[in-house]
């Protein structure tokens, strides 16, 4: 890279470095890392590109294209992500937010009632927990995760969104008591078999949580423990969604099954994979 290039020169060749490197999408990460490095939002870099590189925007547009060349994702170089229309800041100690977990907010509003109770059990960045909240100004709710560094991120994302009057986030597992009982549960557990995680996605196996991603040998035990814990804080009547890998909608449909819920329902992502399934305790 030298000085005396435009922007557009700097972006065609970092976008050929970056697919070179296996990126997918390199034009559009180029994009947003070339925003990040001038501090300007993604739609303004049109109005850049023919201006001459300066030499700090080059050395820190540099630097991020470089962590994206070695495999770092966007979201966490840019240190946030968007998600149901909502900034939420990341750090290594959280998952990256995905957008399919989007159907698990928009099938929880559903079935929330007026002045409903929520909790998201492994809140991590707090995007479930926060979305549903602030979609629905009358509903208030908690998020529990182990982790208490997940727990300092949601927490701070619910006082950047102006949330947190309505969101309360504690340090709890999601198979203990949680001390009352909710209209609605939403999870997104992890679900991935310790066996698998190797062969996951780079991006994915190195940027996210271990703790996120996988609760041990056995890829259903957050399922388990989590509907074990249940019949003590759902409210009869109340429902309980969960976010699912690949393949697991059928296991996680039965264990719910064997857990006493009703009206089952499983929920596909934009891709066609069977990504939510809920359910709803007898009574109320
Ligand atoms: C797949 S991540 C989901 C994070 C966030 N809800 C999302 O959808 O982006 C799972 C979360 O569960 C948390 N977790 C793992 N085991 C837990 C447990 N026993 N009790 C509570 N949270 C747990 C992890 O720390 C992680 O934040």
């Amino acid at each position: 890279m030298n000085l005396h290039c435009t922007w557009r020169d700097m972006m065609r060749e970092a976008a050929q470095r970056l697919a070179s490197a296996g990126v997918e999408g390199a034009s559009r990460d180029t994009r947003l890392l070339l925003a990040q490095a001038l501090g300007i939002e993604p739609v303004d870099v049109i109005m850049r590109e023919t201006d001459s590189v300066d030499a700090t925007g080059l050395a820190a547009f540099e630097t991020l294209v470089k962590r994206r060349e070695s495999g770092e994702p966007v979201s966490r170089i840019r240190g946030w992500r968007e998600f149901h229309g909502l900034r939420f800041a990341i750090t290594p100690d959280v998952l990256d937010p995905r957008p399919e977990t989007e159907l698990l907010v928009e099938h929880g509003l559903r079935r929330l009632p007026q002045d409903g109770r929520v909790i998201d059990l492994g809140v991590g960045s707090g995007c479930i927990l926060l979305s549903v909240l602030a979609a629905r100004d009358d509903a208030t709710g908690i998020g529990v995760d182990l982790s208490p560094r997940a727990v300092e991120v949601a927490r701070g994302n619910a006082e950047a969104l102006g949330l947190a009057a309505r969101a309360q986030v504690i340090v709890r597992s999601f198979a203990d008591g949680q001390g009352e009982c909710f209209d609605l549960a939403l999870s997104n557990p992890p679900y991935i078999a310790r066996a698998d995680v190797e062969a996951l996605d780079i991006d994915v196996r190195n940027h996210d949580p271990a703790m996120a991603l996988s609760p041990g040998d056995d890829a259903l035990a957050a399922y388990r423990a989590i509907l074990g814990a249940m019949p003590g804080w759902l409210k009869p009547g109340g429902w309980i969604g969960f976010e699912v890998g690949a393949g697991q909608a059928g296991d996680v449909s039965r264990l719910m099954a064997e857990a006493g819920l009703i009206a089952i329902e499983v929920f596909d992502d934009l891709a066609g994979i069977p990504r939510a399934v809920f359910g709803r305790r007898l009574g109320g």
